[in-house]
C-alpha cells in the first residue's frame, strides 16, 4: 500500500502541476500573502528541497524552493475557479495520493523552534479546556513540550486551518465517541478550530453547557458553516448494566455482545471519531470476576483481553450493519500512558518530565489490543479508518498533566500523590491527532475527485 518510490505517472503529474501552476502562482502572488487563511503545505524549514533523496515525498513539489520566501506555502484555494477546475482537480487528487502513499505514523517530533506556529492555540487561552487538561494554568511552568509537531518520514502534514478544516465540515456533524481520553482530544479540536475562527461568537455550544467530566454529551455549532463537532461518552462502547449479587447489591456489568445505548446518537453522525482502552484496564474490569456477560451469561471470570476482542467485534458489526458506507468512520488508536514506579492507581508518577523520550523499548511498545483493533478493522465490510497514534504517543512521557490536572490552591503545597500520566495537558498531543484527522479528511475528500 504504501508505494515509497514515485512511478512515472506520478512524475508526468508533477510535470504538468509545474507547467501549469508556476505561471499560475505568479499571477496570484498578492492573494498568497494571506498564507494563513487556508489549507497549506508547508514547505519543511527542516527539511530542504532535496532532489536525489528519492525516499521522500514532498507534497508541495516545491515550486517555490526559497524556504525562507514570504510566501511559505502555496493557497491552491484562493485561485480562480474558472477555467483551471480541471488543473485544481487534478491537483486534488495528486495530493490526496501523494498523503494515501504515506505512512502518516512513522515518524518524529520536531520542535518548532522559531516559527511560532506550535502551540496552534495559546495555553490558557481556549475556553474549551477543563481543568484536568489545562496545566499552564494549574501551575505547570515548563513549556518546550509545547513546541513539538509530529512530522511523518515521509510527507508533510498539511497545515491545520480552522477553515479548512470546517468548510470540509459543512452541513456535517462529527461525532467523537469514548471515554476521557476523546474528550481530551475533543477540547482540543475545539481550541483548534476557534483559535481560527474571525467572529468567536459564532461558535457555541448548544445548550450552553460548560465542559466538566460529570456531563457525557455536548454539541457545538459552527454557526457560518453550518456544522457541529460533538462529544458523546461511551467508556466501553458496548453496554453496561448492573446486576443484583446475593446480598442485594448492585454490581456493575458489561454485555459484551450489545452495543452501547448511545448508539442511537452515533448514526446521527456524518463523520465518527471512537475510541475505547484506559477503561479495560481498571479493577473490575481487568479481573473480570461476575462482570462480562453474553447474552443472560454472566461470566463468574473471563479474560479483559478477549473480551475486548468481543466488544470490538461487537461495535464493528454494528458499524457495518447501520452506518452507510459513505460516512467517514475513524477509531483513534491507544494512547500511551508513563507511569513510572508504579500504576495509575499505584502511585506512578511522571512529574518533572520535560522532554519526549528518544529511544528505548517503550518506543516500539504496541499494546495487544491495538493489533486486535487491527484485525477486526481488516474485517470490517466497510474498514474504519485507523488513527494509529500509539506510536507517536510513546515518545511523548513529557505531555501529561502529572500533578498539573487541578488547580492550584494558594498557599496549599502540590499534592505529589495522585498522578495524571494518561490524560495531556491542552495545548499538547491531541493536536497532533486532530492533524491527522485534518488530513484523512484531505486524503478522504480528494478521492472522490475524479
Ligand atoms: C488578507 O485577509 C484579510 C482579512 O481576511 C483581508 O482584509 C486582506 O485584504 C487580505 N489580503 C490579501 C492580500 O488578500
Ligand atoms: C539528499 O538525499 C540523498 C539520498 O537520500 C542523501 O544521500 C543526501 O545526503 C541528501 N542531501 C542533503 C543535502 O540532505
Ligand atoms: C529568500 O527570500 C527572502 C525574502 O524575499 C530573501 O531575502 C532571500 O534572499 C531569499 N533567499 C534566497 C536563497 O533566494
Ligand atoms: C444545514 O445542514 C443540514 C444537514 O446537517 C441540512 O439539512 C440543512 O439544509 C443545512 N442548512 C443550510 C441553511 O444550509
Ligand atoms: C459576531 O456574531 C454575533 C452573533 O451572530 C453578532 O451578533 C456580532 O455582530 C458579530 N460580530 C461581528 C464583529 O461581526
Ligand atoms: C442496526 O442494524 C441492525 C440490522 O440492520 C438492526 O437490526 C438494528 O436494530 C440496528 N441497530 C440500531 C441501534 O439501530
Ligand atoms: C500501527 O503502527 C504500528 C507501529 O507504530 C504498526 O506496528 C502497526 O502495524 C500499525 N497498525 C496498522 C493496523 O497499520
Amino acid at each position: 500500500m504504501m508505494t515509497k518510490k514515485p512511478n512515472s505517472s506520478f512524475l508526468l503529474l508533477s510535470l504538468l502541476f509545474l507547467l501549469f501552476l508556476v505561471p499560475l502562482f505568479y499571477l496570484t502572488k498578492t492573494s498568497l500573502d494571506n498564507s494563513s487563511s487556508d489549507t497549506n503545505y508547508v514547505v519543511p524549514k527542516q527539511t530542504p528541497f532535496n532532489t536525489t533523496n528519492k525516499n521522500h515525498i514532498f507534497v508541495n513539489n516545491n515550486v517555490d524552493i526559497n524556504v525562507t520566501s514570504p510566501f511559505p506555502a502555496l493557497d491552491f484555494s484562493s485561485f480562480p475557479r474558472s477555467g483551471v477546475s480541471q488543473i485544481d482537480d487534478l491537483r486534488k487528487k495528486e495530493e490526496g495520493d501523494l498523503l494515501r502513499r504515506c505512512d502518516l505514523y512513522e515518524g518524529k517530533w520536531v520542535k518548532d523552534e522559531d516559527g511560532g506556529n506550535y502551540p496552534i492555540y495559546k495555553p490558557r487561552a481556549c475556553p474549551f479546556v477543563d481543568e484536568a487538561f489545562d496545566c499552564q494554568r494549574n501551575g505547570r511552568l515548563d513549556s518546550e513540550y509545547l513546541k513539538w509537531r509530529w512530522m511523518p518520514h515521509g510527507c508533510e502534514l498539511p497545515r491545520f486551518s480552522s477553515a479548512s478544516f470546517l468548510e470540509r465540515l459543512r452541513g456535517k456533524r462529527l461525532m467523537l465517541v469514548g471515554d476521557s481520553m476523546n474528550r481530551n482530544q475533543f477540547e482540543s479540536l475545539l481550541c483548534m478550530l476557534w483559535e481560527g475562527l474571525s467572529n468567536k461568537s459564532k461558535m457555541y455550544e448548544i445548550h450552553g453547557y460548560k465542559i466538566t467530566k460529570g456531563r457525557g454529551y455536548y454539541v457545538f455549532k459552527f454557526e457560518d458553516y453550518n456544522c457541529s463537532v460533538e462529544f458523546v461518552r461511551s467508556h466501553f462502547l458496548v453496554k453496561e448494566g448492573i446486576r443484583l449479587n446475593a446480598q442485594g447489591k448492585s454490581n456493575p456489568t458489561l454485555s459484551i455482545d450489545i452495543i452501547d445505548k448511545s448508539a442511537n446518537r452515533w448514526k446521527q453522525a456524518d463523520i465518527l471519531v471512537f475510541n475505547t482502552g484506559h477503561w479495560w484496564a481498571h479493577g473490575k474490569t481487568a479481573r473480570g470476576k461476575n462482570y462480562y456477560k453474553e447474552g443472560d451469561n454472566i461470566y463468574p471470570s473471563f479474560d479483559a483481553v478477549e473480551a475486548y476482542r468481543r466488544a470490538m467485534k461487537t461495535w464493528a458489526k454494528w458499524i457495518d450493519e447501520n452506518i452507510s458506507s459513505e460516512k467517514l468512520v475513524i477509531y483513534r488508536g491507544y494512547s500511551s500512558a508513563h507511569f513510572r514506579g508504579g500504576d495509575w492507581d499505584s502511585g506512578g508518577s511522571c512529574n518533572g518530565e520535560t522532554e519526549p523520550v528518544l529511544r528505548g523499548d517503550i518506543l516500539d511498545s504496541y499494546p495487544l489490543k491495538m493489533k486486535i483493533v487491527g484485525e477486526v478493522i481488516k474485517e470490517m465490510k466497510s474498514p474504519a479508518v485507523l488513527l494509529n497514534v500509539t506510536r507517536l504517543t510513546n515518545f511523548r512521557k513529557d505531555g501529561h498533566p502529572s500533578i498539573y490536572g487541578k488547580a492550584l490552591t494558594e498557599g496549599k503545597k502540590v499534592s505529589t500523590r495522585r498522578q495524571d500520566c494518561s490524560h495531556w495537558c491542552l495545548p499538547g498531543v491531541p493536536d497532533a491527532w486532530n492533524e491527522l484527522i485534518f488530513t484523512t479528511l484531505v486524503v478522504h475528500q480528494s478521492s472522490t475527485v475524479e
